[in-house]
């Protein structure tokens, strides 16, 4: 399997690697800003929404998604720049229910093109690649997004808009904000409506009993964004967000703000017309969802995605199989959601956040900055231009002390060479010609910053081999 096709961004590179029944799974992130500290306790949380086992709604395969950074964070989880690598043991797979799938597929699972595709050897253990598993890689590297986010003023949170055909409130396309997201955040089971959220709670428990599943609809808001992210056509911000929500397996459709409600409506309804106070400008609904012409319009973003019934269910289905090429019933068992959507939500935000995120990072690209950064958000997207040089900065200084540190050592090391074997340690040709290899290698531009640095490099350099000297013969007296 191609494992660079699992790879999504512009500006950060997300690649995952692994299958559900894997020992484990791994998230590899090159582009995420440096100096970003990640709250581990807060991070573990958010993953805790989507683990498996959390709920009597959930699998009952129980794991603790523990995420393992391996690189790209320093011992106090503050990020330094380099190539993040995310890594999530598996340690509760129960691979003997999966033995007949490569036989007898499963209707409305990945396992019939799965097989055809990659051969009847292709890992389809709990799902192999394409199980709901790998969102945990996507939930621990979306919730430090959603952190770094945050400390821009950007949230992303959603709640469940409906189960089968069990509605929760909606949220307000132009009001909704930091009550909501408090609100629902921490929940396992996120509603507005807990009355609700009783009864869908209830659907799912008869849908299982009866060995089947049900879906449902996810309803997602990331607030405080400025005007102008996105560009038209391909990297429209529907795009971008959209290319990463259909990585959730089990998700079957997007719509932005009314959607496809608004075909029910005059131009004169759907409109959203413009208001100011003099100093900021709104629109008085927001019925486009937060986008217009692929950018942001400082509006909230509001979309909702289906999420379809879980595919492996208990009672009997029909089927084929595959080596005696005729039709038969399939009955499956194992451990699986009766309803994806509960676990889903933390996935859609995470997914979300990281699109989001891959946006927020254009403007680090000068031909994409928000044309009009209106104040509702455009500070924002600077100050987050400010922390990401500033990181820039912090990784270059680490670089420069340490290959300061190798510099000294090796300056001794000649010392004591030149020592050793009675040669002149101080040699004035030499410095000239270091000063002189400086200033072609800065360039025009830094030549004269970099030959006083260097000029300075050389000073402390000849101080400590001096003292070396020093030191060495007073030993010999
Ligand atoms: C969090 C999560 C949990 C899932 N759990 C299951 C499950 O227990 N059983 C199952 O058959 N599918 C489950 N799925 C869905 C399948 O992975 C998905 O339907 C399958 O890969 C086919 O892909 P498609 O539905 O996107 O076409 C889950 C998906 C997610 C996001």
């Amino acid at each position: 399997m191609d494992k660079n096709i699992n790879s999504f961004g512009k500006n950060i590179r997300l690649t995952t690697e692994g299958g559900s029944h894997d020992e484990f799974i791994t998230a590899k992130i090159s582009g995420f800003p440096a100096g970003v500290r990640i709250d581990r306790e807060k991070l573990l949380k958010f993953m805790a929404r989507r683990a498996p086992g959390n709920s009597a709604f959930a699998t009952a395969r129980k794991e603790s998604d523990e995420p393992i950074f391996l690189s790209g964070v320093d011992g106090n989880f503050v990020t330094n720049g380099d190539e993040m690598t995310i890594r999530i043991y598996s340690k509760n797979a129960k691979s003997s229910a999966y033995k007949d799938v490569h036989d007898i597929p499963r209707p409305s699972h990945a396992d019939y093109p799965a097989i055809v595709k990659y051969g009847r050897d292709v890992d389809l253990r709990g799902g192999g690649h394409f199980s709901g598993r790998l969102t945990a890689l996507l939930c621990a590297f979306g919730g430090v997004c959603m952190q770094y986010l945050e400390e821009k003023g950007i949230s992303v949170f959603s709640h469940i808009y409906s189960v089968y055909d069990i509605k929760d409130k909606e949220f307000s396309l132009t009001e909704v904000g930091e009550n909501e997201k408090n609100m629902l955040s921490s929940s396992l089971f996120p509603v507005l409506d807990n009355e609700a959220g009783d009864r869908m709670q209830e659907k799912i428990a008869e849908a299982k009993s009866r060995g089947d599943s049900v879906g449902g609809v996810i309803e997602c808001a990331v607030t405080g964004l400025p005007v102008g992210l996105g560009e038209h056509m391909f990297a429209s911000v529907e795009a971008r967000i959209t290319e990463m929500l259909f990585s959730v397996p089990a998700l079957k459709g997007v719509e932005f703000g009314r959607g496809f409600d608004s075909c029910k409506l005059y131009g004169s309804e759907n409109n959203d017309p413009y208001v100011t106070d003099g100093k900021r400008i709104w629109t008085r609904t927001n019925n486009c969802g937060g986008i217009l012409g692929g950018m942001t319009n400082g509006m909230p973003i509001v979309f909702r995605v289906a999420m379809k019934p879980t595919p492996s269910i208990a009672s009997e289905q029909d089927s084929i199989s595959l080596s005696k090429m005729e039709n038969t019933k399939l009955s499956i068992v194992g451990r699986h959601d009766p309803c994806i959507v509960p676990r889903a939500a933390a996935a859609v935000e995470a997914a979300s956040a990281i699109a989001v995120l891959d946006l927020v990072l254009d403007s680090k690209n000068e031909n994409s900055a928000p044309a009009n950064e209106n104040k509702q958000g455009g500070d924002r997207v600077e100050s987050s231009r400010l922390s990401e040089l500033r990181g820039v900065i912090d990784r270059c200084d680490r670089t420069i002390v340490a290959t300061l540190a190798e510099r000294m050592a090796a300056a001794s090391g000649v010392a004591e060479y030149k020592i050793q074997n009675n040669l002149p340690v101080l040699d004035a040709s030499r410095e000239a010609q270091l000063l002189e290899k400086i200033r072609m290698l800065a360039g025009e531009e830094y030549a004269e910053y970099f030959a006083e640095i260097y000029a300075a490099v050389l000073k402390t350099s000849k101080e400590y081999q001096q003292k070396m000297i020093d030191n060495s013969r007073s030993e010999e007296k």
